[in-house]
């Protein structure tokens, strides 16, 4: 049983304190961990930070690390860990709200995930296993990973306004061989940068990614198409693209110059020079997959481009991992794959509800991390437990992107004979 809950202020991979639990039962301490974004939507589950402006800039989270060691502490202990839906409920009904403001979703996540930890040393099977149970999905399978490897956007300080350029190598046997390809490319693309723009252009964004100070995206693209020309793995590695499109829409417009000094003006596009601008670009690249290419409330769009079937169309901001926006994306084929935030949703079994919505419509399910990551690997037990079939943790770089790849690697080690890479099956 669960004999004691003892949370602590951590500070995240961006330097920005977040909330660490150790909970504790007979079986030992199972420690756990929250990210956090730089997008924050309406509809998502409330992360609740003190707001004192003269500490940690009003990011401290102490009032959430006592609610958990004094209200979540009362309520959960003498609870059996491996009770994971239970455990969750108990949180919800002691929060009482819509979206978790009460509590903190920062403060149920991180008991949540601990609590599963616990669980699957309650049962003596690893973490992945425990939770493939809980989602009554049986085999465990080593997601695709999407390599961040150019970063813009709100996660770098370049005139690049898309978020991020990703590499899939969907063409690997293995997972193991998948880092090996990734971590070769995006050496070979700093390479290219470093000989291209000079080494200054070779410092990284928030996920990791190279941040040369271009404002082209097309340009950064062939830079990652030379990267992988160089690896001679070709058509075993696929492009994936995160537009972000609501950090660079303005009205109906989207001002692909907005973080450029020099503004032509030349940029500024309406949502039908979009739709063939990604028309255009699935053609001239081997893009497989388009996340968030529109702004978050522009749902036309996002289901014409989708309808066209060119590749997979990722909702993020778009859906914020809400069931209500996801059910409606479903009901009007709006996009067909889910970027998966967990700390957006709040709970463990909320997570396990939400990609059954999105595996019941035949989405493809992309597991995330946030731009401000800690050490916790739990992403990566998660992927290979509900079989996502991707997994998206920034560059194969910077340790607290690393530690979802690496505990992938342990994973795929222990799994031996019975492991499954989802492959060229990523979009299942
Ligand atoms: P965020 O970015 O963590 O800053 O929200 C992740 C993403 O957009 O995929
Ligand atoms: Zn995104």
């Amino acid at each position: 049983v669960i004999t004691k809950i003892k949370a602590r202020q951590i500070l995240d991979s961006r330097g920005i304190p977040t909330v660490e639990v150790d909970l504790y039962t007979n079986k030992g301490m199972f420690r756990a961990s929250v990210p956090s974004g730089d997008t924050t939507g309406m509809y998502e589950a409330v992360e609740i930070r003190d707001g004192d402006k003269g500490i940690y800039l009003g990011n401290s989270v102490t009032r959430v690390v006592k609610i958990i060691n004094e209200k979540i502490s009362e309520a959960l202990i003498g609870m059996d860990p491996t009770l994971q839906s239970q455990i969750d409920q108990a949180m919800i009904d002691l929060d009482k709200t819509e979206k978790k403001g009460e509590l903190g979703a920062n403060a149920i996540l991180a008991v949540s995930i601990a609590a599963c930890k616990a669980g699957a040393a309650e049962k003596e099977v690893p973490l992945y296993k425990h939770i493939a149970d809980l989602s009554g999905k049986t085999s465990p399978t080593l997601p695709v990973p999407a390599f961040t490897v150019i970063s813009g956007g709100k996660h770098a300080g370049n005139n690049l306004a898309i978020q991020e350029i990703m590499i899939l190598p969907t063409g690997a046997g293995r997972f193991e061989e998948a880092l090996q390809m990734g971590s070769e490319t995006y050496h070979h693309l700093k390479a290219v940068i470093t000989e291209k723009y000079g080494a200054h252009a070779c410092n990284v964004g928030e996920d990791g990614g190279f941040a040369p100070n271009i404002s082209s995206f097309r340009e950064a693209l062939d830079l990652v198409q030379e990267a992988i020309t160089r690896t001679g793995y070709n058509e075993r590695i696929k492009i994936a693209i995160d537009f972000a499109a609501t950090n660079f829409c303005i009205g109906t417009k989207y001002d692909l110059d907005i973080k450029s000094p020099n503004k032509s003006g030349q940029n500024f596009k309406s949502g039908e020079d979009m739709i063939e601008m990604y028309k255009e670009l699935c053609s001239d690249y081997p893009i497989v997959s388009i996340e968030d290419p529109f702004d978050k409330e522009e749902w036309e769009h996002i289901k014409y481009f989708s309808g066209l079937g060119l590749c997979q169309v990722v909702g993020d901001d778009l859906l914020m991992s809400n069931a209500k926006r996801i059910e409606r994306a479903i009901t009007e084929s709006t996009c067909n794959a889910l970027l998966l935030k967990i700390n957006q949703v709040g709970t463990l079994t909320e997570v396990i509800e939400v990609v059954k919505l999105a595996k019941d419509a035949h989405w493809g399910l992309v597991t995330s991390h946030r731009c401000g990551e800690t050490e916790d690997s739990f992403l990566a037990d998660l992927s290979v437990g509900l079989a996502t079939g991707q997994i998206k943790a920034g560059a194969p770089c910077r340790g607290e992107r690393l530690a979802k790849y690496n505990q992938l690697l342990r994973i795929e080690e222990e799994l031996g004979d019975q492991a499954i890479y989802a492959g060229e099956d990523w979009m299942q």
